[in-house]
């Protein structure tokens, strides 16, 4: 696996692709911002969620309303902080009044998904209700009522994770018993992290070679390695916690 500091140099190069995306049109066109996700690039534990909403949308960041302060409660409930894990969404842009997301826009979104858990590289991926229950078990036929609280070794991509869904934070906001739930589930986390990595498969051969860059002349080189960086850093907060 390529080092930590490359990942997140890669991150970074998706958060900007991701800035740019026009793959679902309505949504491209009504958003405010694109909520690519934010916390620590090398976090053990990565939460997803559903989509941004209004404030999320306005802010830039992920689960800054009240789910959010549900979630940032229970994060600190464990020991920990929205700086200690990482935090996305199936969808980077909000659905216009909160509508469910879309299965295009679902398909349209996954491969941002799956390049950060590649690269966060994360033990525990705690999905936060049924679209990224289903979406990362493959299964849309079974949900989070059935699924909540049970952990299993799934393999995402190129990497194998714990994967651990719960119910969504929204969701148990008015419904005591769910919260209820929620925490017991939550609670759980330390206990799996402390767990080793699950075993991780054979890397796969690529499937096809990258063309060979052309090679500069070593004046080009040099001019080429002065180039500032400026320009190429991710502005946007949610990097700040990268
Ligand atoms: N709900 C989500 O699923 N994601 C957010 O970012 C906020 C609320």
């Amino acid at each position: 696996m390529p080092t930590a500091d490359a990942r997140r140099e890669e991150l970074k190069a998706v958060w900007k692709e991701a800035q740019a995306c026009t793959r679902c049109p309505q949504l491209a066109s009504t958003r405010q911002s694109v909520v690519f996700g934010a916390g620590n690039a090398g976090a053990d534990l990565m939460f997803i969620g559903e989509a941004p909403g209004a404030n999320e949308d306005r802010q830039g960041l992920p689960f800054v309303g009240q789910a959010g302060r549900l979630l940032e409660q229970l994060l600190s409930e464990i020991g920990l902080e929205r700086g200690d894990v990482f935090i996305a969404n199936v969808l980077k842009c909000r659905p216009p009044g909160n509508r469910d997301p879309l299965p295009q826009e679902i398909d349209n979104c996954r491969p941002y998904l799956y390049r950060q858990l590649e690269l966060i590289a994360p033990k525990v991926v705690c999905t936060l209700g049924n679209f990224s229950t289903k979406l990362l078990r493959d299964d849309p036929g079974t949900g989070i009522t059935r699924l909540h609280g049970r952990e299993e070794v799934r393999v995402i991509g190129p990497r194998a994770v714990r994967l651990y869904p719960i119910f969504h934070p929204a969701a148990a906001l008015y419904t005591p018993r769910m919260l209820e739930t929620l925490r017991t589930d939550f609670h759980r986390l330390p206990e799996l992290l402390a767990l080793e990595p699950p075993p991780q498969p054979e890397p796969q051969e690529p499937a096809a070679r990258e063309p060979e860059p052309e090679l500069l002349e070593e004046e080009d080189a040099q001019e080429e390695q002065q180039e500032p960086a400026a320009g190429r850093e991710p502005e946007n907060a949610q990097l700040g916690l990268f």
